[in-house]
């Protein structure tokens, strides 16, 4: 059941170019959160919509989250400091399938946050796409002490392997077998990932992100076509069967 919290700060600080790691004090929330699940932060009093944001981490009764300054509420809520308290609605939506075996991660951009919190509850790889180097040691180091094996990719080929994700996964895929792959980031590189997990016949779960206005089911304004009709995104989701979303998958099913 979701409720609000007012969190108090702990630190909002910038890990790489307009990327923030936010960490609150809210034990109960931490408690209740499952990996794959968001919250809707109130910004301020200006802002009448709360903003969807992943829960990356629920260790020590702490709620770390990473956002992307990328317009006016992001700004804003990178200028809130340690000290002040925050107004939190969550825990939200469905959250990844606690499963048996291995996991393999496949994360880009901001995409990692909600899979670092299921590197923290499951057994689980990682592999990291980012533009940059900057874009992608935090990462590393957030993900370091969860896993066992981390593959990183960077579009611009300044750190590890030049390339997508997509480019790597196959390498990865014959080393290991891994129970399911669970993945979030740019809807382009999921499907790519979703493609392979067909072709493999394995478990594939995605985070979908649709702007979202009550983020509690009752507006309408995310909702996707699946396999299994009109879903929301904030309540039926943000994790769907990739085989119920992207067509192809589901068509590669039928064949
Ligand atoms: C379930 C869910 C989880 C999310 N988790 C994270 C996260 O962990 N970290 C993170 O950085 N961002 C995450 N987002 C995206 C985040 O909610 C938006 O970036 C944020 O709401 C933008 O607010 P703003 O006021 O700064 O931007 P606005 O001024 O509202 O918009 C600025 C730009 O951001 C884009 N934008 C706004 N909302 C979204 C959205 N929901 N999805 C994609 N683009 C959007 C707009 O198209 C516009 O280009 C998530 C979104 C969803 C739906
Ligand atoms: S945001 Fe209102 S129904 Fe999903």
């Amino acid at each position: 059941m979701a409720k609000t919290f007012n969190a108090e700060i702990l630190s909002n600080e910038e890990v790489a170019e307009k990327i923030f790691r936010l960490t609150v004090d809210a034990p109960e929330l931490a408690e209740i959160s499952r990996a794959g699940q968001f919250v809707q932060v109130k910004i301020s009093d200006e802002f009448t919509l709360r903003r969807p944001l992943g829960i990356a981490s629920t260790a020590n009764g702490k709620i770390k989250i990473f956002y992307r300054s990328v317009g006016r509420g992001t700004e804003k809520l990178s200028a809130r400091r340690a000290g002040e308290n925050l107004n939190i609605l969550g825990a939200l939506g469905n959250g990844y399938t606690p499963r048996d075996g291995k996991i393999l991660l496949v994360g880009g951009g901001m995409g990692l946050a909600p899979l670092l919190c299921a590197a923290e509850q499951f057994s689980a790889d990682i592999l990291i796409g980012g533009r940059t180097k900057d874009e992608v040691i935090f990462w590393q180091e957030e993900f370091r002490p969860h896993v066992e094996k981390i593959s990183v990719t960077t579009d611009d080929g300044s750190y590890a392997k030049k390339g997508f994700v997509i480019d790597l996964l196959p390498e990865i895929l014959s080393t290991r077998n891994y129970s399911a792959i669970y993945t979030c980031g740019p809807e382009i590189m999921m499907r790519g990932v979703a493609k392979f997990a067909a072709e493999k016949n394995l478990p594939c779960e995605v985070s979908f992100e649709k702007r979202m206005a009550c983020g509690l089911g009752a507006c309408l304004s995310c909702s996707i076509d699946t396999s299994d009709g009109r879903r929301k995104v904030c309540k039926d989701g943000p994790i769907f069967d990739a085989r119920k979303v992207f067509d192809y998958a589901y068509d590669n099913q039928k064949n």
